[in-house]
């Protein structure tokens, strides 16, 4: 039943870009994942989220003063770049595209946020997360549940972890909502809070 549905939505995105009718920026390519996708270290591809949806993932997050935001596959730096632009916190994005590393960082540097915001080229499944206290994530539904573990053990509580479009299993969102971008598309954003330890 589920690979019938996820088939159909797969078939769908097919026949939505055969149409030409703008399914954006190759993002049926989120829809072709399976397990195998964490065996390989590229965990998704570069798909970006577009500024409307960065904005609000990023308000979900309830970001206050001391927070230091993780983006796991950072891409162009987009979600860094607005965090500490608009709550001044420290934001690290992991990213294993050297090009994207690059790009990123001129980006960084161009906003004028290098005392705040710092791009590592380094492979999410080695990151130590406990400096953290917000996690934003766009990744194939794979990567989200083989995270899931790791970031429960290693957040702090109260930790706040934002997925855009995917969920995690049975792990239930305390938030989750659906938006249309700018474009017409159904977004999807997901808030998890970690608990004190005896909640979890
Ligand atoms: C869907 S994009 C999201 C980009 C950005 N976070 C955003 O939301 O606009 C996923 C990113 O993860 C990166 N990525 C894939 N596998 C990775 C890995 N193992 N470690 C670090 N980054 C990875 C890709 O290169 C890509 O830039």
């Amino acid at each position: 039943m589920t690979s019938t549905i996820s088939g159909l939505t797969v078939g769908l995105a097919i026949l939505v870009g055969a149409l030409g009718l703008g399914w954006p920026e190759n993002r049926d390519a989120m829809l072709h994942a399976d397990d195998n996708d964490w065996d390989s270290a590229h965990v998704a591809p570069f798909v970006p989220t577009p500024p409307e949806v960065v904005s609000r993932m990023l308000e979900l997050a309830e970001i206050k003063q001391g927070d230091v935001l993780y983006d796991l596959g950072s891409g162009d730096g987009r979600i860094v770049v607005a965090a500490a632009k608009k709550f001044g916190i420290r934001a690290v994005g992991f990213e294993i595209d050297p090009g994207l590393v690059k790009d990123s960082r001129q980006f960084v540097k161009q906003a004028g946020l290098e005392e705040l915001v710092e791009i590592r080229e380094q492979d999410i499944r080695t990151v130590d997360f406990s400096p953290a206290s917000v996690v934003t994530m766009y990744l194939y539904p794979a990567a989200n549940l083989r995270l899931r573990p790791v970031l429960m053990r290693e957040l702090k509580p109260g930790s706040r972890v934002i997925s855009h479009d995917f969920g995690m299993g049975s792990w239930k969102p305390d938030h989750m909502e659906r938006l249309r971008d700018t474009a017409g598309f159904s977004r999807t954003i997901y808030r998890w809070r970690i608990a004190e330890p005896s909640g979890r």
